[in-house]
């Protein structure tokens, strides 16, 4: 991208007088974090934990840190009525454990996963990076979040010596790989074309039998917001709006697995409009795009995957 492109981008986003939920969450993620599992105890004595990358230190003296905490999360009176927690820091091997403790599916996170009591009886995943036992210092009520500050009581260190690192929605090593195998194009455009879809057909005929109407209106919303871009919109806007199209079919498949797999392609579709095909506008989508919504919205898993094969092959002739 060019820098007069860059600042039109900048531009168009700070004049706009709401920020766009979405897109500050996609901001947001272009600032490196490593992934910790907070873990308690709950009032009843079983463990408890979630992932989380709002990790940060606070204070050396006395030794503080925080993390924030969704409201909406089921494990709000949970740690509400905690006295402690641990922070767990995630190496580079427990991306696994990271979806298990990210997931609102799975009732018992902790089952087949090693972990210890520590000294305040808070559990210690066996295998992180570093551990931290804190007492809960200060809770405060910001916006969706509650943030919490804890007091460092006890910490270790494990063996592992490389941490997980989360950035633009992927795990680090993950979408380094990608950007080599696309940007070198060792990817190639039949196998991309085969996977688009394969996955994005049994995306479209899950969400055809799962998704909610407020999934589909977020594609329809999606669907608009492209056909809305102007000539000389900067090429990172359009970049996100393509993604959030496949992001909200992903999510309207209602399955966690196959979200992670469209997460990496659209880490994919990213990289290839970034430096592969930076495409201007395609007016000549359009309609195809509206085909899977219509699709999605009667219910018709062929219709809207057809459709889908349409809109590959079309971008793939004009590209
Ligand atoms: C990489 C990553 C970072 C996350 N960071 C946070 C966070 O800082 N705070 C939070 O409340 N949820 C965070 N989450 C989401 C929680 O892990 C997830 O909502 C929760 O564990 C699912 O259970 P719940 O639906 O009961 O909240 C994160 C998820 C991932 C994958």
């Amino acid at each position: 991208m060019t820098d007069a492109t860059c600042a039109v981008a900048v531009e168009s986003t700070t004049h706009n007088s709401t920020i766009d939920p979405l897109l500050f969450r996609q901001l947001l993620g272009c600032f490196p974090t490593g992934v910790a599992v907070i873990t308690t105890t709950a009032a009843n004595g079983q463990p408890a934990g979630l992932t989380c990358n709002s990790f940060s230190s606070v204070s050396l003296e006395p030794p503080l840190v925080l993390f924030s905490l969704r409201k909406a999360s089921s494990l709000v009176s949970t740690f509400a009525g905690a006295e402690a927690f641990a922070i767990n820091i995630l190496s580079q091997q427990q991306g696994a454990l990271s979806g298990r403790f990210a997931s609102s599916k799975i009732t018992d996170k902790f089952q087949g996963v090693a972990w210890r009591k520590g000294p305040l009886g808070m559990p210690i995943i066996d295998d992180c990076l570093v551990s931290f036992e804190c007492s809960v210092f200060a809770r405060h009520e910001a916006g969706d979040h509650d943030i919490f500050i804890g007091e460092v009581k006890h910490m270790g260190q494990g063996c592992a010596d490389q941490a997980l690192v989360y950035y633009k929605g992927a795990y680090r090593m993950l979408a380094q790989s990608l950007r080599t195998l696309v940007v070198q194009g060792q990817l190639g455009s039949d196998d991309l074309d085969e996977a688009y879809r394969t996955l994005y057909g049994t995306l479209l005929r899950l969400a055809c039998e799962r998704s909610t109407e407020a999934e589909l209106d977020a594609i329809e919303l999606a669907a608009d917001t492209i056909e809305r871009h102007g000539p000389d919109d900067a090429l990172a806007l359009r970049i996100d709006s393509a993604t959030r199209f496949f992001s909200a079919i992903a999510v309207a498949g209602h399955n966690e697995a196959l979200t992670l797999m469209a997460q990496t392609m659209i880490a994919v579709l990213r990289e290839r409009m970034t430096h592969v095909i930076p495409a201007g506008p395609r007016p000549d989508l359009f309609a195809l795009r509206r085909k899977i919504v219509q699709g999605l919205r009667h219910r018709d898993p062929h219709g809207a995957a057809s459709a889908l094969d349409d809109l590959i092959t079309q971008l793939r002739e004009q590209a």
